[in-house]
C-alpha cells in the first residue's frame, strides 16, 4: 500500500499548490497551500500514508458526514426533515430553501447540515462534542481537538449560516435556538484532524457500520444509504464530475480534505488546501483519481 501511495503522491506533485485556499473564513486563508497528504485505512484497522498525512487540518464540511451517521445511529427520523437529492446550487445557498418550504435538499448542503445538527442535538445535547468524541474513539487519538482560532473566525463570519438557521426555524424545521445550533455546527466544522485519523474514523463506512470495538454504529442498511447520499451529494455541485473521475462516494470540506469510501475495501483521506471553483481540493481529487485508477478499487 505504501508503494501505491508513493506513486499517487508522485503523480499529483504537479497539482500541489494549485487552486485557491478558502478565504471566506479568515483563519483558513492563512493555511500554507503547498501541503499534501493521503492516508488509507484497511478493515483490519491498519493505516498507511504519505506526505503530510499526520498534519491536522480543518475538517469543515466532512464533519457533516459524522453528524449524519450519529443521527442515523439513533433512528431514521431525520429523513422526515431533510431530503436526499443533489442540490445543483452552492453549498450555502438560501434561495432553494424558500422554494422548497424549508426542507433542505440533502444533509450535506449547509441548510441540511444545520437540520441534522439540530436533530442530533435533540438526542445527545451537544452535537459537536458528540462528533469530537466519536472521532477520538474511532481513530484511537484522544487529542483531536476543536481549532479555537477557526471557531472564532467562522463565528464572526456566520451571517449566512445564521440566516439559514432562522429561515429553517421559520418553517418549523429547526427546534433549537438558531444561535446555539449554528454554534454547534461551527464547532464540529472546526475540528482539526489528520488524514490518518480521518481515514480511521471513517472506516466504519467501508465496514457496513461496524465500529472499532466491533459494536454496530449505523446499521449495514443505513451505511449503504449514507454512502449513496455521499456519492450523489458529497461534493456538492461537482458530485457528477467526482463520480466520473474517482468512482467512489466522497465528502469534501473547504479546509481541502476529502474522505472517500470504497465499501468492503478501505477508507481514504486526502488533504490539499488549494480548492477548485466548486470548493473541492484540486490535489485531493487528482490523488483519488490516481488511487482508484491504480488499484481498480471503485464502486463501478
Ligand atoms: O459553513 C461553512 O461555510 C463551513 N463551515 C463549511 C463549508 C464547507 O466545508 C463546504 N465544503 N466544501
Amino acid at each position: 500500500m505504501n508503494r501505491v501511495l508513493a506513486e499517487v503522491a508522485d503523480e499529483v506533485a504537479g497539482h500541489i499548490g494549485e487552486g485557491r485556499v478558502a478565504n471566506y473564513i479568515p483563519a483558513l486563508a492563512s493555511v500554507d497551500p503547498r501541503q499534501f497528504g493521503i492516508a488509507v485505512a484497511l478493515p483490519d484497522g491498519t493505516s498507511y500514508g504519505v506526505g503530510d498525512w499526520l498534519t491536522p487540518f480543518s475538517m469543515q464540511s466532512i464533519s457533516k458526514l459524522f453528524t449524519l451517521s450519529l443521527a442515523l445511529a439513533s433512528d431514521n427520523s431525520v429523513w422526515s426533515r431533510v431530503g436526499r437529492e443533489p442540490s445543483g446550487s452552492a453549498f450555502n445557498s438560501l434561495v432553494q430553501l424558500e422554494y422548497e418550504n424549508g426542507l433542505p435538499r440533502n444533509p450535506f448542503i449547509n441548510a441540511g447540515a444545520l437540520v441534522v445538527t439540530d436533530h442530533l442535538a435533540g438526542h445527545v445535547g451537544d452535537a459537536a462534542d458528540a462528533v469530537l468524541q466519536f472521532l477520538r474513539t474511532e481513530s484511537g487519538n484522544a487529542v483531536i481537538e476543536f481549532d479555537q482560532a477557526v471557531v472564532e473566525s467562522e463565528a464572526s463570519h456566520s451571517q449566512r449560516n445564521l440566516a439559514l438557521a432562522h429561515f429553517l426555524a421559520s418553517y418549523g424545521n429547526l427546534h433549537g435556538d438558531p444561535h446555539n445550533i449554528v454554534d454547534q455546527y461551527i464547532r464540529h466544522c472546526a475540528i482539526a484532524i489528520s488524514c490518518r485519523d480521518l481515514a480511521l474514523a471513517g472506516l466504519f463506512l467501508a465496514c457496513h457500520g461496524a465500529l472499532r470495538d466491533g459494536s454496530q454504529g449505523p446499521s449495514a442498511r443505513q451505511t449503504k444509504r449514507i454512502n449513496a447520499v455521499m456519492l450523489t451529494c458529497g461534493t456538492y455541485d461537482a458530485a457528477g464530475e467526482f463520480a466520473y473521475r474517482v468512482g467512489l462516494p466522497g465528502k469534501s470540506g473547504v479546509g481541502g480534505g476529502i474522505l472517500a469510501i470504497c465499501p468492503g475495501r478501505c477508507s481514504i483521506a486526502v488533504w490539499g488546501p488549494g480548492l477548485d471553483e466548486r470548493g473541492n481540493s484540486v490535489a485531493g481529487v487528482a490523488a483519488l483519481d490516481a488511487f482508484t485508477t491504480k488499484t481498480g478499487w471503485s464502486v463501478f
